[in-house]
């Protein structure tokens, strides 16, 4: 597994990371063995970045984390957690209070089990409050007083996301990114390497669809939120299958899989192709199932994509896919 640098962090962390939305049972449910056994397979695959988030099965993702730190304390190579604050009900969406964000962060500490967060990410604030600064300015004051050792921000939008990157105390960045979603090439990679941000893409597989095995008629079990939310009805519909209807998805899916060299598949391609950005400092795919991780440990071994294929990439993402994407790009 190869490492990359996490922006001003210092931070040494694996190329492929672990998204650990699945652990609070929002795709389905997962037992607390199941749990376990996903980070332990992510910790054998040498996947040593971790991300999180306080809302995630309502702390449940955390404490499963926590329980894991716990269970293997003696271990020579702890994994780098990051979390997120900002999605809770009592913050969000115009809730925000100095006293509460510290309260959460807390409590994130104690279900990690850790003595500090090693960074914490705002998670999708609404816009007019993350340009209001305020918040970013706590984050430093937490960070002073040790709680936090970095921060982040997690962010929907190009436009929140440039925000970010002239905020010279932000570490980090998470956006949507993935071969279904490429503008932030265009716009923001550049500009990341050059302020030091450290960019983190979430969503690589389009919430399964690039993995190259759905189908339109598969069935989600109701807490899975590629069921509740597949029209963006809890929240951004961006988060779920990139902000694609699902048939339209697995159709475009299925096109650019015949269109791939005979010795790629369309997962490798997904992931391969996000690595292939050097601006991109780590990928956390979400999963579920103990053998998805081993695949996507897996991607840093891949050799870069040839450039013809790049091209082909980039005209699919222009001319078949960006307009079937629902939700501020
Ligand atoms: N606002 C935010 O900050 C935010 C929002 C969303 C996500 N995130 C973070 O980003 C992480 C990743 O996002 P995501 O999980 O929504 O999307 P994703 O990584 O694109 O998709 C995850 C799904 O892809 C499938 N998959 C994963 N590895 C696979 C493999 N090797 N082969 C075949 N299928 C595979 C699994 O679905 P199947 O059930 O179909 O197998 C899995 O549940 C989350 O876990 C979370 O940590 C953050």
């Amino acid at each position: 597994m190869k490492t990359r640098i996490l922006g001003k962090t210092g931070f040494k962390v694996s190329e492929i990371g672990l998204g650990c939305w699945q652990l609070g049972n929002d795709f389905g449910d997962l037992s607390e063995q199941d749990a376990q056994a996903i980070l332990d397979q992510a910790h054998t695959s040498n996947i040593s970045f971790w991300d999180t988030a306080d809302v995630y099965g309502s702390g449940l993702s955390e404490t499963r984390i926590g329980n894991w730190l716990k269970q293997n304390n003696q271990s020579a190579s702890k994994p780098i957690v990051i979390t997120k604050v900002g999605r809770d009900a009592g913050l969000y969406p115009d809730k925000y209070s100095k006293q509460k964000v510290k309260l959460n962060l807390e409590s994130s500490i104690k279900r990690l089990q850790v003595e500090a967060l090693d960074l914490v990410q705002l998670h999708c604030v609404p816009p007019d409050i993350l340009f209001a600064g305020e918040l970013l300015s706590w984050m430093e004051e937490f960070q002073q007083q040790g709680l936090i050792k970095h921060f982040g921000a997690s962010v929907e939008t190009i436009e929140e996301a440039e925000f970010c990157l002239t905020q010279s105390n932000i570490a980090s960045l998470q956006i949507i990114f993935n071969i279904f979603r490429q503008d932030a090439t265009k716009y923001l990679l550049k500009q990341a390497a050059e302020n030091q941000v450290g960019i983190i893409a979430r969503l690589p597989l389009a919430s399964g669809l690039l993995s190259g095995k759905m189908s339109a008629d598969r069935q989600f079990s109701q807490n899975d939120h590629r069921n509740y939310n597949k029209d963006g009805d809890f929240f951004n519909v961006g988060e779920t299958f990139n902000g694609l209807a699902l048939h339209t998805g697995v159709d475009l899916a299925n096109e650019l899989k015949a269109s791939l060299p005979g010795h790629l598949n369309l997962h490798q391609v997904a992931m391969r192709w996000i690595l292939d950005q050097p601006e991109v400092t780590s990928i956390i795919a979400g999963t579920t199932q103990q053998a998805q991780v081993i695949a996507n440990a897996q991607i840093s071994d891949l050799a870069q994509l040839p450039a013809d294929l790049h091209k082909t990439l980039a005209n699919f993402y222009q001319t078949k896919v960006k307009q079937h994407i629902r939700g501020q790009i």
